[in-house]
């Protein structure tokens, strides 16, 4: 839910279709109300199929601990579920227990358990006690052993063979968490899964169930920390009464380990402490951010930390004071050092307002060139979270050089689950190769081999800290899609074990979550392995980061919205050639913030990755790449094939129809049926952009070339006017038809009322504007694509006539950004097995609605 497809198909007739969205409508308000959101709704789903495990199903926990009695419960309602045995209903077969390992060696002391464990590790092991089955679930603390439960719960789940069962892990990295960017207005920033599950109204939710079910799903793959309330404006959060409905959280999500951290803003004592001044080095600001630490601590005795954005796209900061990052980190880790609480303090700090045409200003080079200076000079209690890439989660960047950039400082590495610019769960990506490819990436520090996961766990540079933060953004609807849920799920795992494969992890959650049919297990991984690089191939490849509306939406194509301005995400386009200069020789300079070897193989043209070929260099669009392609043909054919491979996905997730949950397979099918089209508005926006800008024709005649396509501006209209959408690229020919009074070229006036062909006004009966085309083809059966924009501010609806018969009904009901004309909202409905002869009239009607003023950008004729 949330998500309605926006991608339609089908030859529906009209009252059919009335009936079909009543139904729709009935179902979801039922649904909304039946359905309490749960950690079923992920991974935890245990349903049945697994009768074979041999885990004695008498449950039992050794010790009166919270986190023990969690997982005695949820190993009783995993099993049973999982194995369709009734919970303790045989301790004649022995029994399963859970407790500490020196638990555990004070009830079975003739057995040999593991020497040490490490911190929050646990050992699970088969063996026999007195003559009945044993299962052992130890934790090195009460916390180690609930993982254990769940550790011992996946192994069922995921089919292992437990007969000869003896597993020691303990989680690699010591910070696990998720940060969520709620509003207390309920909102949350970069959310795709509905409203916050934590505020409302300024205040916290009264019912927190939902919270609960959360730190459950968080705490099954091994997280310990989750921060609730936006990085920015977080200053309202520190008020006495936030601060008691805080405590509610933290009690809520206690039960499972996960721990809760707030974001503070640094100017606190002067926004909600009434100081003059929030200086991190006056004494009375110390004073003040030391007894908020203490009324926090008070009603929350457990708390984790605090997480900082300072200095950075408009939160206040320490420059303000002419102070550094360190003054203001090491301030609040004074506070919070007596609790053994930690402040995570973000390097994403740079200037947005940078000149364009300084060829030497780089916003990549800022967060080492401001932490750098600095490492050595944090307390031991502060961590250096630090965005994978320099930039700022883009589809795909360099990692940060910073890491390897702070060796006497602890750094964790931040990413997002949620996809603000990997197409915000409307598509699918899953994202764990990107972030494989991080993790594993070895920065060569001090010339011996240090990748990014060494260096984050600590190891790399013996630090005591270190972890993964990953920005998760759930809402009431979890993250608003079902399978954008595999990202969380192997963002807990990396967190846990970096050294687990992409592939893996993606077997795991397939297998918890949608079927264990090795048919479908290895479709669902394919599919999910393919999708980022096809999303990659359909966006922005070859280092140029994402091509999006960088100022807006983050989400369509829009390849300008990175230029000219103070945002600093540029690629620096122009007629001749393409890429940001960021060599030491002649470029940034950026380069050379990596370690030598890296920064070598960064420098030279010849030793860059293609992948990253334009993000260090600037070359002309007839640069030839290590494939023998020049740039611009690479662009032309990644984009055809990256919108085929998005098409593909949906091919195959329709091979396993009948064989999964229908409801799901109807759910993904409408979206992978939306991404496909959606990757077609990408493919044609950055190709007719390309093709413009350089003059090179696409060797294979494809790009500016469009079989079977009718131009809306070319049809004859009645009603329709003309419009230039914006950006250009974002219309096949750069224009559309919008059914309004009049319109401006930014289309910024799509609120005026259409008139109805006796000049009454909109309101009451629906009016119309139509743009019929002629069928000059041969006779056949075909699919008609119709691309029209839906936009935000209305629902508009359109018909589809042939010869004046309606063969087709559909609103432009879809939830996406944008209330102008645009990539964000282009949008298509497919009609399909459309019988058509030679002198045939189609004809689409659009019905404009409030903002939205059924534009239409053309038809698409394919034989079917
Ligand atoms: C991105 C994102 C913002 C967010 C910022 C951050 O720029 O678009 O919404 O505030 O990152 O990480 O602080």
């Amino acid at each position: 839910m949330g998500f309605r497809a926006a991608a339609k198909t089908g030859k529906i007739d009209f009252l059919a279709m009335v009936a079909h969205v009543a139904a729709i409508v009935a179902l979801v308000v039922a649904g909304v109300s039946a359905r309490a959101q749960t950690a079923d709704q992920g991974w935890l789903r245990y349903s049945g199929g697994h009768p074979h495990a041999a885990i004695p199903t008498s449950v039992r926990a050794l010790s009166s601990d919270l986190k023990e009695q969690s997982a005695v419960r949820e190993l009783e309602r995993g099993i049973s579920g999982l194995t369709g045995a009734k919970a303790n209903a045989d301790a004649a077969n022995g029994e399963t227990v859970v407790g500490t390992l020196s638990e555990v060696r004070k009830a079975f002391p003739a057995i040999a358990a593991p020497a040490h464990l490490g911190p929050h590790g646990f050992w699970l092991k088969r063996t026999v006690w007195h003559g009945s089955p044993l299962v052992i679930v130890a934790g090195a603390n009460e916390h180690g052993a609930l993982f254990g439960a769940f550790g011992l719960l996946r192994r069922i789940a995921i089919n292992e063979d437990l007969t000869h069962l003896n597993a020691i892990e303990s989680p690699a990295l010591p910070i696990r968490w998720v940060d969520e960017w709620d509003n207390a207005n309920g909102t949350v920033e970069r959310g795709y899964g509905g409203r916050s599950i934590f505020f409302e109204n300024g205040h916290v939710r009264d019912d927190l169930s939902a919270v609960g079910e959360y730190a459950r799903l968080l705490a099954s793959v091994g997280i310990n920390g989750c921060n609730v309330n936006n990085v920015n404006g977080a200053a309202p959060f520190l008020t006495p009464d936030m601060l008691k409905g805080l405590a509610r959280i933290a009690d809520a999500m206690r039960p499972w380990g996960v721990r809760l951290a707030i974001s503070v803003d640094i100017a606190s004592p002067q926004k909600v402490g009434g100081l003059k001044t929030f200086d991190p080095l006056d004494p009375e600001v110390k004073a003040w951010w030391a007894a908020k630490v203490a009324e926090i601590y008070a009603l929350i005795p457990d708390f984790m930390g605090v997480t900082v954005k300072a200095d950075s796209e408009g939160q206040a900061g320490p420059a303000s004071y002419g102070r550094s990052p360190a003054d203001a980190a090491n301030l609040l880790a004074g506070a919070l050092e007596p609790y053994a609480g930690v402040v995570l303090y973000r390097a994403f700090v740079y200037n947005n307002h940078l000149d364009y045409k300084d060829l030497r200003a780089d916003r990549a080079r800022a967060a080492y060139d401001i932490f750098h200076p600095l490492d050595g000079k944090l307390l031991p209690n502060v961590i250096v979270q630090i965005k994978e890439g320099p930039i700022d989660f883009q589809a795909q960047e360099p990692v940060s050089p910073l890491f390897a950039g702070l060796r006497k400082t602890n750094a964790a590495m931040e990413l997002q689950i949620t996809q603000e610019y990997l197409g915000q769960q409307r598509h699918l990506v899953y994202i764990a190769p990107m972030w494989k490819q991080v993790l594993d990436f070895d920065l060569r520090a001090e010339g011996r081999s240090t990748p990014v996961k060494a260096i984050v766990s600590g190891k790399a540079f013996d630090r005591p800290l270190g972890g993964m933060v990953g920005v998760s953004d759930v809402g009431q609807d979890w993250l608003g899609s079902p399978m954008a849920l595999a990202n969380l799920y192997a963002f807990g795992r990396l967190a846990w074990n970096p050294d687990l494969t992409a592939e893996q992890i993606a077997a795991e959650w397939t297998r918890q979550t949608i079927s264990t049919d090795p048919e479908v297990v290895a479709t669902v991984d394919k599919m999910l392995m393919q999708s980022w690089p096809a999303y990659l191939h359909y966006t922005g490849p070859l280092g140029t980061q994402t091509l999006t509306d960088i100022t807006g939406s983050h989400f369509g194509p829009n390849i300008e919205a990175s230029e000219g301005n103070g945002w600093g995400q540029w690629h620096r386009d122009d007629a001749k050639g393409i890429g940001m200069d960021r060599t030491v020789a002649t470029g940034t300079g950026f380069a050379g913030q990596y370690p030598p070897a890296v920064a070598k193989m960064y420098e030279s043209l010849a030793t860059t990755p293609d992948d990253l070929l334009l993000f260090f260099h600037h070359v002309p669009y007839t640069y030839k790449l290590h494939s023998g392609k020049t740039v611009i043909q690479y662009f032309y054919d990644s984009h055809y094939d990256g919108a085929a491979e998005a098409a593909r996905l949906g091919e195959e997730w329709a091979t396993l129809k009948g064989k999964i949950d229908p409801q799901l397979f109807d759910d993904v099918q409408g979206r992978l049926e939306y991404q496909a089209a959606h990757a077609v508005v990408w493919r044609d926006a950055i190709v007719q952009y390309f093709l413009k800008q350089s003059g090179i024709p696409d060797a294979r005649g494809r790009a500016g070339h469009y079989p079977g396509r009718l131009e809306a501006e070319d049809a004859e209209l009645s009603g329709y006017s003309v419009i230039d959408v914006k950006p250009w690229e974002d219309a096949s020919g750069g224009k559309a038809v919008a059914c309004q009074g009049a319109t401006s070229s930014q289309g910024d006036r799509m609120a005026a009322a259409p008139q109805t062909s006796d000049g009454a006004s909109a309101s009451g009966a629906s009016l119309s504007c139509s743009a019929q085309f002629a069928y000059s083809g041969p006779a056949g059966h075909f699919d008609i694509a119709i691309q029209y924009f839906d936009l935000q501010g209305g629902v508009a609806h359109f018909t589809f006539n042939v010869n004046g018969r309606a063969v087709a009904s559909w609103a432009a009901d879809a939830t996406l950004p944008s209330r102008r004309p645009n990539g964000d909202n282009s949008t298509r409905f497919t009609a399909r097995g459309i019988d058509l002869k030679p002198g045939d009239q189609l004809r689409v009607e659009g019905t404009p609605d409030g903002n939205d003023p059924a534009a239409l950008d053309y038809i698409e004729i394919h034989p079917d």
